[in-house]
């Protein structure tokens, strides 16, 4: 590795050196952003993209899940998901790879007359937010979704939370930060970030190998919280919350779905080329990646009481993801304590919602100093005690 040394950091004064811990989708689209202003290094424990940026399902649900105490995350959602179509565009020319931002929109399916007054008590909150939602009767939703089981209350209708092929988000922001110039260091772990004088220096890898760096962003999302160099209030309060998931393979030609679709207790997300997503489990049980035969069941039969089909359907995939879950469910976005490093992490159900937005925001962060209002509420300073976050 040409760019790192053995021995104490020495900066350039023209060029900012920026080290990114993490190539997840959050970091590369990041460096990406940060790409000619700056000289810009990524380190991932294994490879690019292929933490919770691969486990995920794509989902841009700034409306449909919102709920109450979550303003200010539903409107950093709300400000990502304007922003998508146009990142989609940009990282197309940048990539050369469409990362199929489809807009069919969402349902949330009522099964039960039960159901139906759980989404419509949300929906009051969720329409005094002007959240662009609509209540559709069993035919209307039918109309829409002809798969759908025999009985059905009818469904909640969020017509702009869209999806994008998260996996293919991760390769053509790899590909897009590295035509621009970035250096992307896969399996290549970090230990620490290097601080010196009281600012960022760098990080430290596990071999010891100290890389020298004006700015350090952590955006290591679960694993976050396991770099060290830090004081133990400093490390971001993220930890893993697992996720089961599965993949059925439907006929691309004649899918059994084009909405995605929550369905009480499992979300359905088709793509294009027949693949359909079901997913996720919510498990407190740390880097645990075990597939069990429960997480399984859970979605199967949650999925086939809604559409019954998909029992004819091939299990394709399964896999197990970590979101990266903070106190409060709210990503960390920000400077901290310690001067010239920044944190973008945190970011749990929302890493591909909240992509572009952290992107544009943090490399402003790191670049100008500017703390852009929609980020704001997101700093490290709401974990730290009062006399730490001045
Ligand atoms: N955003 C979907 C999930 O976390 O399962």
């Amino acid at each position: 590795m040409s760019d790192t040394s053995r021995t104490t950091p020495q900066i350039s004064a023209e060029t900012p050196q920026i080290a990114i811990i993490g190539a997840g989708i959050v970091g590369l689209g990041i460096a990406w952003r940060l790409a000619g202003r700056a000289s810009v290094t990524v380190f991932d424990r294994g490879k690019a993209g292929a933490g919770a940026s691969h486990a995920a399902a794509g989902m841009l649900a700034a409306c449909c899940e919102a709920e109450p105490g979550e303003e200010a995350l539903i409107a950093l959602g709300r400000d990502s998901q304007a922003r998508w179509p146009a990142f989609a565009e940009e990282l197309l020319r940048a990539s050369g790879v469409d990362v199929e931002l489809r807009r069919e929109g969402t349902l949330v399916l009522a099964l039960t007359a039960d159901d139906q007054a759980q989404i419509e008590h949300l929906l009051e909150f969720q329409r005094g937010l002007n959240l662009p939602l609509e209540w559709l009767s069993a035919a209307s939703t039918r109309a829409r979704e002809p798969h759908l089981a025999g009985k059905i209350a009818g469904a909640l209708y969020a017509p702009e939370d869209h999806q994008v092929d998260n996996r293919k988000l991760a390769l053509a922001l790899r590909i897009a930060a590295e035509a621009a110039g970035v250096v992307i260091h896969e399996e290549r772990p970090v230990k620490e970030i290097f601080v010196q004088g009281g600012g960022a220096r760098g990080i430290v890898l596990e071999d010891g190998t100290i890389v020298p760096a004006d700015r350090v962003v952590l955006a290591a999302g679960a694993w976050s919280r396991g770099i060290g160099g830090l004081p133990p209030d400093q490390r971001p309060p993220v930890r893993p919350i697992k996720g089961q998931v599965l993949c059925l393979r439907m006929d691309a030609a004649a899918p059994l779905l084009s909405h995605v679709l929550w369905v009480p207790g499992a979300y359905l997300v088709p793509r294009r080329d027949g693949r359909l997503i079901l997913g996720a489990t919510v498990e407190e049980r740390g880097f645990d990646d075990t597939i069990t035969a429960g997480g399984m069941l859970t979605l199967l039969d949650a999925a086939w009481r809604a559409i019954p089909a998909i029992e004819e359907l091939q299990i394709e995939e399964t896999w197990v993801g970590h979101r990266p879950g903070s106190r409060d469910d709210a990503p960390i976005l920000g400077p901290g304590p310690i001067e010239g490093l920044f944190y973008a992490t945190g970011h749990h159900r929302n890493g591909v919602l909240l992509a572009p937005v952290t992107a544009d925001a943090m490399a402003r962060l790191v670049l100008d100093g500017v703390v852009e209002p929609a980020i704001k509420p997101f700093g490290l300073e709401r974990f730290l005690p009062a006399q730490a976050a001045e």
